[in-house]
């Protein structure tokens, strides 16, 4: 599709069949002709070069107005004239505009040589473009609706990625992703925010696909070289996310999904509001559904006693506002966030 909007020309929707008098006819005759051949307006001509038009209207508005006697009038005296032509490629939005601006409901339309090829009304142009722009309007729909599918592609393709190399992070990530969703609607975040911060739980780990298997499912506590090697994860994430424009708004959200709201966190040790809200808010559900769930290593917490860590962790790790939220909503409603049904048919 063009970038820029350009409509039809006239010669695809001017009236090909129209007769031609020449200025010496007798009114009576062309009457005569135009009512048994159903026209309403011909073109009149002098030594065969068109010289004027004479529509019906016209005809008899200055007939009556004149007085006329039509065996005595001949069709240079009530013809339309000086005449008006458009090119053959002149396209019907600037005719349109070019007939409001001088008054004129119809033109002659010209070959390149001069030659009279038809007639186009005001009404044949406006018909035209209402098509042509229907027909716009249904490409630019079928575009988005191509664009839609193929981001949504995407979203799963990168996702199944993140499931192949570990599907308990897989499941995690959804789980995330469906809490921090819930969260955003708690806090009564706009539909934009939303989405960005949904699809930045869905990847927030996905970095972690760089990550050794040995130390992302290492029983017990990592040594500092492993554990450098695991913080490394958002950065990779979001390095991930970075190609994909529809995620744009995630990135940052993804980088700085491990800072703790007292600044101790990384990659960049970021403090309070300065921590995009979406990592806050995705830190509490990431915390919360680790420890609420089985890993081959150890079982899963209790809900009351991750809640309690949660709570004791306010203010340090945690922005106290989510973490005021988040309870409220898991009094609620106690099973939040173990669902793992996607929600990006919602979303995208
Ligand atoms: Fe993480």
């Amino acid at each position: 599709m063009d970038n820029n909007f350009q409509s039809d020309s006239i010669k695809n929707h001017m009236t090909k069949s129209f007769i031609c008098f020449d200025r010496g006819t007798n009114i009576f005759t062309i009457a005569g002709t135009m009512s048994k051949k159903h026209i309403s307006c011909v073109v009149i001509t002098e030594k065969s070069a068109p010289v004027g038009i004479i529509t019906e209207r016209d005809m008899v508005k200055r007939m009556v107005a004149g007085a006329r006697d039509p065996r005595k009038t001949l069709a240079g005296d009530v013809m339309t004239s000086p005449l008006f032509c458009l090119d053959e490629d002149t396209d019907l939005i600037e005719a349109q505009q070019i007939m409001h601006k001088k008054r004129i409901r119809r033109t002659i339309v010209t070959s390149k040589n001069g030659n009279v090829i038809g007639l186009i009304t005001q009404t044949d142009i406006s018909k035209a473009l209402s098509t042509t722009l229907e027909s716009k309007l249904h490409e630019i729909q079928t575009i988005y609706t191509n664009v839609r599918r193929l981001f949504s592609d995407t979203v799963k393709a990168l996702f199944f990625t993140l499931d192949a190399k570990d599907h308990y992070t897989g499941t995690h990530s959804k789980q995330v992703s469906i809490l921090a969703y819930a969260l955003c609607s708690a806090m009564n975040l706009d539909h934009q925010s939303k989405r960005d911060i949904y699809l930045a739980a869905l990847f927030h780990d996905i970095g972690k696909i760089r990550v050794r298997d040995l130390v992302l499912n290492k029983p017990g506590k990592l040594l500092d070289e492993e554990f450098d090697e695991m913080k490394v994860h958002p950065t990779v994430s979001a390095a991930i996310v970075k190609p994909i424009s529809e995620l744009k708004r995630s990135i940052a959200i993804i980088r700085h999904h491990h800072e703790w709201y007292n600044g101790k966190g990384y990659p960049r040790g970021l403090k309070g509001n300065r921590i995009p809200l979406g990592s806050r808010i995705i830190t509490v559900a990431d915390c919360y559904n680790a420890m609420t769930t089985d890993r081959p290593y150890r079982a899963a917490m209790k809900q009351e006693d991750a809640l309690h860590i949660i709570k004791s962790m306010s203010g340090i790790q945690f922005d106290p506002e989510v973490v005021k939220v988040f309870l409220e909503l898991i009094a609620r409603r106690k099973d939040i966030g173990l669902g793992t049904r996607s929600m990006l048919h919602k979303l995208i």
